[in-house]
């Protein structure tokens, strides 16, 4: 048994854990629920040893441990796997895995690169994980990322395996296959504890269930005790309404973006087209991999487009970056790998919400930066998002991972865009934040009437916001759906059998 006892952690301006007490029992699957900045991650991180706590004892089979460092929980087969992507790109899948233990297969100084493939392929195996160890890091997934991230964590030999939010990019047929093997892990009697914001897969895999607010422990419990309205109830504190939206209404006639035949080399797919009309919330629903991202990558030639045209309001036009898209012909772009390529995480929280919008901080027309006013527009994106940060000035990397998230939407929503595509925007976030980025989403087509193509996996997003979806499968498009097939109302549940039939 893991035990955590009377555990305290604060930093500068806040306290992230407040006398914490809990038993994780040995065959068990453990999950820590909680808002964005409710302090999961840090007990995580205080179990493993890489932060230390203020006040409070972790023992492990009655026996108190002493870490000074994650090194130190690895010898004691205690492995985590980290909500943000830890890896070294250039490295390949095989040396990712083995990288804190290359002394293993290093013998007078000659590396047995055949015993570390053969390693690594057992582990990818097991997180069924399909390619070769060969591989290099930088041309993957997010998706085949947090496989190879979760492989390694049990190449450790783990007898604790904490998974911080291993399946948010993840699909639901690579979720189902870590579910599988979490199971087996279980069955041998392994500690298995897990953070996610994705309740379904809670009910589906959690034997108990503990819920965090603000630091403090609201409650724990069997999972049988705990359905999803008492779950969010010990989350948030009160209970929580959907709002109803309703279905959004756009002329099918103004087509303001249309890409033809757009072609890619190295993703592998050939004159796929689409239209998008003034106003509306276009979605791509597919697997991650199915070329709904790629598609977009290569349209605005962030990956190479071989081939294909691009047409604004009828009229062709040139994108070759990321760049100009955004400032030539106002097209932005939210990308899924936020983490990545999304927050400057040195800079601070206002600044980092302010930084594709900075003429809205300019003095009049004067292209200076008029701090008060950059204030004032953080300042609003952070409290209608309930971005938690001791103040505008604290730096974007130390705030929770799903904190992080909302200020890289809230980056775009600021900004002045009249086509935004949005990649996955609710992955990690909270279901109050969630709602409300809904919102922002849905209001800046039916009431600014700008255009939105939205990506995402998940089936209720999907439903709840788009007017038409194109469904992608195997770097194709294989139909549209719109209309009163998809149509539900706000807080209905819609399984995602209905998206799995597509898929
Ligand atoms: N290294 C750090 N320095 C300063 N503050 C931190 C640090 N790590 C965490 N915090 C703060 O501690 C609080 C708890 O953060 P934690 O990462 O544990 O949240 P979480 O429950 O994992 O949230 P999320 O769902 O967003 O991942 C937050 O207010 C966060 O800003
Ligand atoms: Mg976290």
């Amino acid at each position: 048994m893991l035990e955590v006892s009377g555990v305290s952690k604060s930093f500068p301006g806040v306290k992230a854990l407040q006398d914490i007490s809990v038993q994780f029992h040995d065959g068990e699957i453990h999950a820590l629920l909680g808002e964005n900045g409710a302090g999961k991650s840090t007990l995580m991180k205080i179990i493993c040893g890489i932060y230390k706590a203020d006040k409070g004892t972790v023992s492990l089979d009655g026996k108190e441990l002493k870490l000074h460092g994650y090194g130190d929980a690895v010898r004691h087969h205690i492995s985590m796997v980290h909500q943000e992507i830890q890896m070294i790109p250039e490295a390949s899948i095989a040396e990712n895995i083995i990288n804190d233990k290359i002394a293993q297969f290093t013998k007078f100084g000659f590396v047995n690169w055949k015993a570390i493939n053969e390693f690594a392929l057992k582990y990818m195996k097991e997180v069924g994980l399909d390619l070769p160890p060969e591989k290099k890091v930088r041309f993957l997934s997010a998706a085949h990322k947090q496989l190879i991230q979760i492989a390694k964590a049990l190449s450790a030999d783990a007898r604790v395996l904490l998974l911080d939010e291993p399946t948010s990019s993840l699909t639901l047929h690579e979720a189902d296959v870590l579910f599988e093997l979490v199971r087996k892990l279980k069955e041998k009697g392994m500690i298995i504890i897990f953070v996610s914001h994705k309740l379904e897969e809670v009910q589906v895999i959690a034997d108990r269930v503990t819920v965090f607010r603000d630091g403090k422990l609201v409650g724990s419990d069997h999972i049988k005790n705990m359905e999803n309205s008492r779950i969010i109830k010990m989350m948030i504190g009160r209970d929580f309404v959907y709002s109803y939206r309703g279905r959004l209404d756009a002329g099918d006639k103004d087509v303001v973006l249309e890409a033809k035949n757009i072609t890619s080399r190295i993703h592998g797919f050939k004159n796929l087209s689409f239209q998008v009309h003034r106003g509306e919330i276009l979605g791509f629903y597919g697997l991650v991999g199915s070329g709904r991202t790629e598609l977009i990558r290569t349209m605005l030639n962030i990956d190479k487009c071989d081939g294909g045209e691009v047409f604004l309001e009828g009229k062709p036009v040139k994108i070759d970056s990321f760049k100009t898209a955004l400032h030539k012909y106002k097209i932005g772009y939210v990308t899924e790998n936020r983490k990545e390529e999304g927050l400057f995480l040195e800079h601070t929280v206002g600044t980092n919400i302010c930084v594709n919008s900075l003429n809205k901080s300019y003095y009049g027309r004067i292209p200076f930066i008029n701090l008060k006013k950059e204030r004032e527009n953080a300042g609003f994106f952070a409290n209608r998002l309930e971005i938690k940060t001791p103040s505008l000035s604290t730096l974007a990397g130390k705030l929770s991972g799903g904190n992080q998230q909302k200020i890289s939407i809230a980056k775009w929503l600021a900004a002045d865009c009249d086509i935004l595509i949005i990649d996955e925007p609710t992955v990690g976030v909270d279901i109050g934040a969630k709602e409300y980025i809904h919102e922002l989403i849905w209001n800046l087509a039916a009431k600014e009437g700008k255009t939105v193509i939205l990506i995402s996996s998940d089936m209720n997003e999907m439903i709840s916001l788009a007017r038409r979806i194109l469904i992608f499968k195997d770097k194709q498009i294989t139909g549209e759906l719109s209309g009163e097939e998809f149509f539900a109302k706000p807080g209905e549940e819609i399984s995602a059998e209905i998206g799995k039939s597509f898929v």
